[in-house]
């Protein structure tokens, strides 16, 4: 069994409620994200200005960083509310269908986890998609005969964390496709600091960007961690967030100026000291922690990729210099090196 990491989503639904008082409603609260804000909005204007729903959306990228938030924006910047559902929770084309006949013009369904449906709820979302008709099968055997419901003008907007595990044909009907970035550490500090304000946490400048550095870019960890960060200052402090209480609180949960936690660091240490630095496959990575491969590879692994620790190659996942030097392991010596001959 896994363990509880707090930079991973372990009780999904308690953290959405929580951070739902803390998700921005429209784009002037929406800290980030300038490209994709920037596009959306040319095409949310567009779209009010014909009276016609936007186009599909969908959106991609690491869990954390904002794609719920951002279906939510675009449902209050269109003046419409959004109904969010998830690839596994449709079960049957049925499912779909009733979903999507009480629908009405303009409305917005999100889908997150859009990867994840089945095969068959799929094939029925191509026509959905693309004419607003529902072709459904009633009966079965020779007697069976297939119908053609219209449907309202509607829109999805689909969230994923791998746009290579989504079906061509699918991913080829969402007009609008755009990548979440991780966020900068000032980006990060100023949501921690909008945060604060929201649940009334008196917190430093230097006290923020000390968190950010340790958010490993992503929003929701930033949330998190001002929420422990909290929690010491009322036990152990003056109930006031400054940098000697960040940096003890920090301390205590084992997160280091990278953000890592013990189990990042285990993950690493057991590449460098077992397996000579890599290439080693996803599915050790995943013993080495007791989490499903899936979970490595999109809660853990994009972060330590992008911040230059660990490397993806044909072969597996490599430890990188710069992870040995953040673990001050010593680089193994490398045969017929020729950087020792120059
Ligand atoms: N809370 C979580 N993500 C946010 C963002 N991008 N902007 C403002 N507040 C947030």
């Amino acid at each position: 069994m896994a363990v509880e990491r707090i930079v991973q989503e372990f009780d999904e639904e308690l953290d959405k409620q929580l951070d739902n008082s803390l998700r921005p409603k429209d784009f002037d609260n929406y800290i980030g994200q300038e490209r994709l804000k920037k596009n959306l909005l040319l095409a949310i204007t567009a779209a009010k200005k014909r009276n016609e729903p936007i186009d599909h959306v969908l959106l991609f990228g690491p869990a954390g960083l904002g794609k719920t938030t951002m279906a939510t924006v675009i449902g209050n910047e269109m003046g419409r509310g959004v109904r969010i559902t998830s690839g596994p929770a449709i079960e049957r084309a049925g499912d779909l269908a009733s979903i999507l006949t009480n629908l009405e013009d303009n409305d917005i369904l999100f889908i997150d986890e859009i990867h994840r449906l089945h095969r068959s709820v799929e094939e029925v979302l191509y026509s959905a998609m693309e004419d607003f008709k529902l072709d459904i099968m009633l009966g079965k055997g020779p007697s069976a005969k297939s119908m053609r419901l219209d449907l309202p003008k509607f829109t999805i907007i689909g969230a994923t964390t791998r746009t290579g595990s989504l079906a061509a044909p699918l991913r080829d009907r969402f007009g609008l496709q755009h990548r979440l970035e991780f966020y900068s550490d000032e980006e990060i500090a100023k949501i921690i600091r909008r945060a604060a304000k929201i649940l009334k946490i008196k917190i430093d400048n230097d006290a923020s960007l000390f968190l950010a550095k340790r958010a490993r870019l992503t929003p929701r960890i930033a949330n998190r961690l001002l929420k422990r960060v909290r929690d010491y200052a009322d036990v152990h402090g003056k109930g006031k967030v400054d940098l000697p209480t960040a940096e003890k609180a920090m301390a205590m949960l084992e997160i280091d100026e990278l953000g890592l936690d013990p189990a990042d660091r285990r993950v690493l240490v057991t590449i460098i000291e077992n397996h000579n630095g890599g290439p080693v496959g996803v599915g050790t990575l995943a013993a080495v922690t007791g989490d499903e491969r899936s979970t490595i590879e999109d809660f853990f692994e994009p972060y330590l990729l992008q911040i230059g620790l660990l490397e993806r190659t044909p072969r597996g996942r490599k430890a990188t210099s710069k992870a040995y030097k953040h673990l001050k392991k010593p680089m193994p010596k490398q045969n017929g090196d020729q950087t020792e001959l120059i």
